[in-house]
């Protein structure tokens, strides 16, 4: 299956089977997340992987009682450092100069210019918002990662992050809740979105072809 065909046949599914995904198949979609780009490299969120059927009925009406939540195999918590802080910086030139045989010191310009744009930010919530767009860098990915398994999968930012992050102690772990992404199969009786026609802006729309100067 190509990636279009793959992005053809998914959906935000509504609602779920309750069947379980295979681990194999989640550790994939895992890992798609983890080589996901970012700014600088510095993927400056987490993501709690939860599996558990209690916990997701107790996040189910902070998501407004969304029913995939429940019927889901998996729910991925897509949640942003909070505050993103130089020794964040100074970890990823630490893992950068370990994985690549680098001197430390080789990255001091480089961490600098990192820290330079953490400073740059006028105020907290603009730091919080950039590591957030990093965060949906990574659901993009998994989304196109979970379609490629043939693993129905549903984003949402339709919950309360306030309270998601009471409900999951997350301010204490630095953490900030940014979306969420339930993995599981599309029951197609019950989801009336299933097989409907896909929305999409058609290419004069979307796409502006610049003539050459
Ligand atoms: C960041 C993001 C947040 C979304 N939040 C919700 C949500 O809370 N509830 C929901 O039913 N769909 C949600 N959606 C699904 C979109 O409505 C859906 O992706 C869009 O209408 C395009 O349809 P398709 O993904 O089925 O092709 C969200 C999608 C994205 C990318």
């Amino acid at each position: 299956m190509t990636l279009i065909e793959a992005l053809n046949w998914r959906y935000a599914t509504k609602r779920m089977t309750g069947d379980k995904v295979p681990p194999v198949q989640v550790e994939r979609i895992l890992e798609a997340i983890r080589l996901a780009p970012s700014s600088y490299g510095l993927q400056p969120y987490s993501v709690l992987v939860i599996e558990d059927a209690a916990l997701r009925e107790r996040i189910g009406p902070v998501a407004f009682g969304q029913p995939q939540i429940v019927q889901s195999s998996h729910l991925l918590v897509f949640a942003a450092w909070n505050p993103v802080e130089a020794r964040h910086v100074d970890e990823l030139t630490r893992l950068m100069a370990e994985t690549r045989g680098l001197e430390p010191s080789e990255l001091d310009a480089y961490g600098d210019t990192i820290k330079g744009t953490l400073d740059g930010f006028a105020t907290p919530h603009e730091r919080f918002q950039w590591a957030a767009r990093q965060a949906y860098l990574a659901l993009g990915t998994a989304l196109a990662a979970a379609a490629m398994e043939r693993v129905d999968a549903s984003p949402m930012e339709g919950f309360d992050p306030a309270e998601l992050d009471r409900l999951l102690d997350l301010q204490s772990q630095g953490l900030r809740s940014v979306a969420l992404l339930a993995l599981g199969y599309r029951d197609t009786g019950a989801d009336r979105h299933a097989g409907l026609a896909k929305i999409r802006w058609p290419w004069e729309r979307l796409f502006i072809p610049l003539p050459e100067a």
